[in-house]
């Protein structure tokens, strides 16, 4: 029986197919499996609210009951399913390296593409599967054509990755970075897009637009920045590592030149995993990041020169979008949403706290920053977690301060209720040490 199973297991191996026991044979995967067909008949904004449903999405999932993680705008867990996807590629890497390794699972990295074209609404011949956006994005800092003088837009409320990155070509080759600095929340998309054009002259090569700032959740209009860029003869950029898989949209919606992701954020594929995306005639003039035996090449693989990399992680990837698309994108925003909101207003009217983050679906998803006056970030947050076990990030950047607080699709409403009383006890608690004061 074991002498079969192993040769029916090396055979799907090599016909390269997955032989990881699917979530939906299991007993919580059958009756996710039921709801989604009842769900199926029901307009979505009912099933948003449909508890059971998205208990069953949990049992999905292997996160601790011994915390309540609100930081899922830092990394998100990979249902069991990934895990287990993650451990099979591994061990059958481990039979034989260099054979299942670069003989079986790379021939596994076409399909994928495919798979990730399709979710993103684009062709396969624009999409490399790399291990992050900053990779990703990387490359197409590092691989553009430009000299000095010309202009490149970026904002104070980019990624710290993405910045250094900047800085550091500017430093080297007197590239000029166009500063702007926003006060987010701001939900008006005429505000920002001024800012954007008002930034843009005739030197302008490229608009970096981070298509959701990490610090606060504040969606950008991306598609409308992209527009006015190509107006100006100017390429653009965007980095979508917090609104992939998280907003419903097509990366060929933004119109964008260029984009990254990483798909360990809210595709809950495995860490270290991530896509590149570059327009087909953009291409050829981007050199690779890790050089490429033909850098001129219009062929969008000479980005995934990287050498030796987690076969495992890179195969899994296709059973989290599987899990992904289970769910449903607008199902999945939708629920986000949702849940942000939940919180948010029970809290928003208490004496002290604000919500830097906007309110409308238009500008904002999961992810809400917390603000306690009498507090420090890091105070709340230590505070939060100290009393009531409740993970959430303390950030301070720029002009933006609050505690991050970023819920997943397997968050219950009971969890939630549990930060709103703990947000209750910190409010009163800084009240009180105010009037000692
Ligand atoms: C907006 C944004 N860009 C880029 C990154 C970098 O992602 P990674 O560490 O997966 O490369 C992050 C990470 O949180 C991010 O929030």
């Amino acid at each position: 029986m074991q002498n079969r199973r192993t040769f029916i297991n090396r055979l799907a191996g090599v016909a390269g197919l997955a032989t990881i026991s699917p979530f939906v044979n299991e007993v919580q995967g059958k009756d996710l499996l039921k709801r989604l067909k009842l769900a199926q008949s029901k307009p979505t904004s009912e099933v948003v609210t449909d508890e059971g449903f998205w208990m069953a999405v949990r049992q999905a999932y292997t996160v601790s009951p011994s915390i309540i993680n609100l930081n899922n705008g830092g990394v998100c867990p990979q249902p069991k399913v990934v895990q287990d996807a993650v451990e099979h590629y591994n061990r059958m890497s481990n039979e034989g390296p260099s054979h299942f390794m670069w003989r079986i699972l790379d021939a596994g990295r076409e399909p994928l593409r495919h798979k990730l074209a399709d979710f993103s609404g684009c062709s396969t011949e624009e999409v490399a599967v790399v291990r992050n956006t900053t990779e990703a994005l990387a490359n197409v800092i590092f691989g553009l054509r430009l000299k000095a003088g010309d202009e490149v837009i970026i904002t104070k409320q980019d990624y710290p990755n993405m910045l250094n990155a900047w800085k550091q070509r500017a430093h080297r080759e007197g590239i000029v970075l166009k500063w702007l600095n926003f006060e987010f929340p701001i939900e008006n998309n005429d505000t920002i897009i001024r800012e954007f054009e008002k930034a843009i002259t005739p030197k302008t090569k490229l608009v970096h637009i981070t298509h959701m700032i990490n610090w606060n959740g504040q969606l950008l209009p991306a598609k409308e920045i992209a527009k006015v860029a190509h107006k100006h003869g100017a390429e653009v950029l965007v980095d979508g590592a917090h609104s992939f898989a998280h907003i419903d949209y097509k990366i060929s919606d933004l119109d964008c030149d260029y984009f990254g992701s990483s798909l360990h954020k809210w595709m809950c594929a495995p860490f270290g995993s991530g896509l590149l995306y570059v327009k087909k005639d953009k291409i050829k003039n981007l050199y690779p990041l890790n050089a490429a035996s033909e850098p001129e090449s219009e062929d969008i693989r000479k980005f995934e020169n990287l050498g030796t990399r987690s076969f495992a992680i890179e195969q899994a990837i296709g059973h989290a979008i599987d899990f992904h698309q289970m769910i449903g994108n607008e199902r999945k925003q939708q629920r986000l949403y949702f849940l942000k909101q939940y919180w948010t207003e029970k809290v928003s009217d208490l004496p002290g706290v604000k919500i830097g983050t906007p309110k409308s679906p238009e500008f904002s998803g999961a992810i809400a920053l917390l603000q306690v006056s009498g507090k420090t970030p890091v105070e709340v947050s230590e505070f939060l977690f100290s009393k009531y076990k409740i993970h959430t990030v303390a950030i301070e950047w720029e002009n933006i301060k609050g505690v991050r607080i970023t819920p997943n699709v397997y968050t219950t409403l009971k969890e939630l209720d549990k930060l709103v009383a703990a947000i209750r006890d910190c409010v009163a608690s800084s009240e009180s040490s105010a009037r000692k004061r």
